[in-house]
């Protein structure tokens, strides 16, 4: 994975606020990586950002000149139907506390992470900036893209009214890489594949059960790549941020196939059976990248690529919390 050298004070004080989340740490594994200070981070146990208070007083302590905000409730669609409620003040009170914390300190430039549930549910494919706010999102996550689009939204008044600040909301499309989650019951699709295949493997399982027909088209970015276009973003010196800017690959691949790659990637060989009796949700859901590109951005990491490192993370993880892998039974 080759990035090409881009330019951001070396030396600056930066917040990686949820840097211990699949994007947060992907940042901070790209700075370390590239010789930056180390970035500043603080458990929730330290920093509640949900607590104005506590939040403003570590801006006063700490003023950071970057911040990159990838702190935030995040989860899959079932989550987002059980609990709407925290979905929604939980980013909504870390956002406003961040960004106004951020702007009393000073700060320049910040990222801050939309999603693209804020799109229209009906958007033409694929979705540029320019249509967000043009139709109603998906009402299963509406709490959640709701949120999203208020501090999307804050950020652009800010630069509006302020002039000296840059903060730069940023859509990615689904994220997947080391430090996802895989717990069953909040994972995203990949990392529910993912974990299922894996479990399916070791217990030996003829076959799992998977909902829908599999005919959704997604887009997926390693969150590496992600982190590669914020270092790139905040490091343009002229860059007017008066809309969000999409952070996609820029192809989509169907679930089937998304659940066939991941089971060739896991080495699981029994059948997937899809229940067309479950709901599908929106046929397809691709970025049209085409700003961030031009400012001379784009992807390195291929999915089969990605997919791979993402795994061997994994299982890691579960053999260092269970023990080496028993012997595959099927
Ligand atoms: N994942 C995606 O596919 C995706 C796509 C587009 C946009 N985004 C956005 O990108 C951002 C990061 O997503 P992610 O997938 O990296 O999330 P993640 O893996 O769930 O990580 C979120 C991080 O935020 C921290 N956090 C949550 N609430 C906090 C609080 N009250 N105080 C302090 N820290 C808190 C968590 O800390 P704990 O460990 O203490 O919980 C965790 O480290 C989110 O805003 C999300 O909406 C994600």
């Amino acid at each position: 994975m080759v990035f090409p050298e881009v330019m951001m004070h070396r030396d600056a004080i930066i917040y990686v606020a949820g840097h211990a989340g699949l994007i947060g740490s992907a940042v901070v594994r790209r700075l370390e990586r590239d010789g930056y200070r180390t970035p500043i981070t603080r458990q929730r146990s330290e920093v509640d950002l949900r607590d104005a208070r506590q939040v403003s007083e570590f801006f006063e302590e700490v003023h950071p000149k970057y911040v990159i905000l990838a702190a935030g409730r995040v989860g899959g669609i079932m989550e987002n139907q059980t609990c709407p409620a925290d979905f929604m003040d939980e980013n909504m009170a870390i956002q406003l506390n961040v960004l106004m914390a951020a702007r009393r300190a000073g700060v320049q430039r910040l990222i801050l992470f939309g999603s693209s549930c804020m799109y229209p549910r009906e958007c033409s494919q694929p979705m540029a900036e320019h249509a967000l706010l043009s139709g109603k999102p998906e009402p299963t996550s509406l709490p959640y893209a709701i949120s999203k689009l208020a501090g999307t939204y804050l950020c652009l008044a800010y630069n509006k009214q302020d002039h000296a600040t840059r903060f730069i909301p940023v859509i990615p499309n689904s994220a997947y890489g080391p430090h996802d989650n895989f717990d069953p019951k909040s994972a995203h699709v990949l990392s529910a594949l993912m974990a299922r295949f894996h479990q399916a493997k070791v217990s030996g399982a003829e076959s799992v059960a998977l909902w829908g027909s599999g005919s959704p088209r997604r887009e997926f970015i390693h969150a590496d790549d992600i982190a590669d276009a914020c270092v790139h973003l905040l490091s343009q010196d002229e860059l007017a941020v008066e809309l969000p800017l999409n952070i996609g690959v820029g192809q989509d691949v169907s679930i089937k196939e998304l659940a066939e790659m991941i089971a060739r990637v896991v080495g699981y060989r029994g059948e997937l059976e899809w229940d067309r009796t479950k709901p599908d949700g929106a046929p397809r859901k691709l970025l049209d990248s085409t700003r961030i590109q031009s400012l001379g951005w784009k992807p390195h990491i291929g999915l089969a690529e990605g997919l791979a490192e993402t795994y061997r993370w994994y299982v890691r993880q579960v053999e260092t919390a269970t023990g080496p892998m028993p012997e595959v039974r099927r």
